[in-house]
């Protein structure tokens, strides 16, 4: 069993997360003081978000230099001391790798917007007229109308998946191709673990198709993965690839592409299945999710730094999400609700708690996002998705201990209202209290590590029961779980089923049947 198939990942924010020079902004110095709290917490690998050199217009993944970081998070010094310093007490560090495309303020795009002749026009992918590729779909529907930009110095359009100040890259020529893997050599060569690699089925452009998944992107995504076998062997390369499962089998080809792929269609029914009290939607997924090499794993996760994307769902579906989780309109953002998770969840301690039992529970690595283990609640007035990127709360103190600098200096402001902010969630306060929604998760994530059915083992639904709960087996050849979860908000008894000789992990009560609270939920593992 490799490293990562029992990993638990914790994305986080850079600039979010502890700022050690007290300009306002999180930086490698604070974050490596706070080193002693992912461990404590139980993390195993942490990803971090893009920190290159950026006109930050998309928060990083707008990058105008691939080989620095941006000064902001400190000297080149400090990155390489906290990578050190995280792989000295036993951690993994992934990074992202921004493939697709690049800032409009990169060098290379900067050259070749000038002249037809630039040698880095073919850097890039031109057209004289916006009509190419028009099976193609929009990804960032609030904010652009096409694909394409016009470049006013050469009178051509060019091609861009994003953001139009983000262009994409010309897979096509076969030097960004080499420029690409040598960017991912060089941040290997400090020691990183990894990369969580960023937006890649959109790679090349084929008329005639969707421009998603081609074969060509395999092919490039094969070399990656070549490149890192014989130069960096062990290197994890985890896919954020927003498609159907079907989709995403490909992609972990076999086993020589990626090792790990976000399992994006089980989130949206998780949060699916709570808000109906009804498992089906779960179960389904599970039963259209492909097997997968056996040196993959799916990375699974309930919110992340972007909206939650509500792509890999029917238009029914979604309509039913947006009504239920996103009823201010202006939580809607492209396919999706750019919301927290407590706040989606109303800050009801039972539900945040039961989404955590099932993402530890079903099957894949459990990707944390940085604030969610304390409840951390999101600013709606922020622009685009940085409601949700806001500073860490550490204590009740000014700028919830985040930064000493004025608040008018911080890169946003602090959480502050009564129910999420600083004041009153925050990480000093929830260490202190063993019964906080912090030492419960962090509890479930150290319990977590020692049963390893939950890595790589089976899974069994049990069917018979009644719909409102999701309870189902996880075993392998040490261990043996029954996982039981009431997804209504009303108190249900439920038959064990025959066989069950359970050890309760979180109750001193065992019978033939269980009763559960509302929201409630069970671990009960079969002793050996
Ligand atoms: C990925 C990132 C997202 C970014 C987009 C374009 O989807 O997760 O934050 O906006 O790529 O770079």
């Amino acid at each position: 069993m490799a490293w990562y198939h029992n990993a638990i990942f914790y994305e986080l924010y850079p600039r979010a997360f502890m700022d050690g020079n007290n300009d306002g902004y999180g930086d490698f110095v604070g974050l490596r003081d706070k080193l002693d709290y992912l461990q404590w917490l139980g993390v195993d690998c942490l990803w971090i978000t893009p920190v290159f050199p950026s006109p930050l217009r998309d928060d990083g993944y707008d990058i105008s230099s691939f080989y620095s970081i941006d000064k902001m998070y400190g000297m080149m010094e400090d990155f390489i001391l906290t990578i050190k310093a995280i792989k000295d007490r036993g951690m993994k560090v992934v990074l992202d790798l921004v493939l697709n495309h690049t800032s409009d303020q990169h060098p290379w795009f900067m050259d070749a917007r000038k002249s037809k002749d630039s040698s880095f026009r073919d850097y890039y992918v031109w057209s004289d007229t916006p009509d190419k590729y028009a099976d193609t779909r929009v990804i960032f529907v609030d904010t652009e109308e096409s694909n394409w930009a016009y470049a006013e110095m050469t009178g051509q359009y060019y091609w861009h998946r994003f953001y139009s100040h983000q262009p994409d890259l010309n897979y096509d020529n076969p030097k960004v191709q080499e420029e690409m893997l040598n960017i991912a050599r060089f941040w290997l060569n400090f020691g990183v673990d990894g990369f969580r690699v960023d937006a890649v089925p959109y790679l090349f452009e084929r008329e005639g198709t969707n421009c998603e998944n081609l074969p060509e992107t395999h092919d490039f995504i094969k070399k990656l993965r070549k490149m890192v076998d014989e130069e960096y062997p062990g290197i994890l390369l985890l896919a954020e690839v927003n498609q159907w499962a079907k989709d995403l089998l490909p992609y972990f080809g076999d086993d020589d592409e990626f090792q790990m792929c976000f399992h994006f269609p089980v989130m949206p029914r998780l949060y699916m299945a709570l808000a109906k009290a009804d498992r089906t939607s779960v179960i389904e997924i599970f039963k259209d999710t492909p097997s997968i090499p056996k040196n993959a794993q799916w990375a699974t996760f309930l919110r992340n730094h972007d909206e939650l994307t509500l792509e890999m769902v029917t238009p029914e579906e979604r309509n039913f999400m947006w009504d239920f989780y996103s009823k201010d309109m202006r939580q809607r953002m492209n396919l999706g609700i750019r919301r927290r998770l407590a706040p989606l969840m109303n800050n009801d301690r039972r539900r945040i708690e039961l989404l955590h039992s099932l993402l530890l529970t079903l099957p894949g690595a459990p990707v944390l996002y940085y604030g969610d283990e304390i409840g951390m609640g999101d600013n709606i007035s922020l622009f685009d998705r940085n409601g949700v990127r806001t500073p860490m709360q550490w204590t009740s103190a000014e700028n919830g201990g985040f930064s000493r600098a004025p608040v008018e200096n911080l890169y946003a402001p602090p959480i502050m209202d009564p129910d999420y902010g600083f004041s009153s969630v925050n990480v000093e306060s929830q260490q202190a209290d063993p019964s906080s929604l912090l030492n419960t998760i962090r509890n479930m994530l150290h319990k977590r590590k020692n049963i390893t059915c939950l890595a790589e083992g089976t899974l069994t639904w049990l069917e018979e029961l009644p719909v409102s709960v999701l309870c189902f087996w996880r075993e392998d050849k040490n261990s043996k779980l029954l996982a039981l979860h009431n997804l209504a908000d009303a108190p249900i008894t439920v038959p064990l089923p025959a066989g069950t000789f359970g050890n309760v992990l979180n109750t001193d009560t065992y019978l033939g049947e269980i009763s559960m609270q509302p929201y409630g939920y069970y671990w009960l593992k079969l002793q050996n």
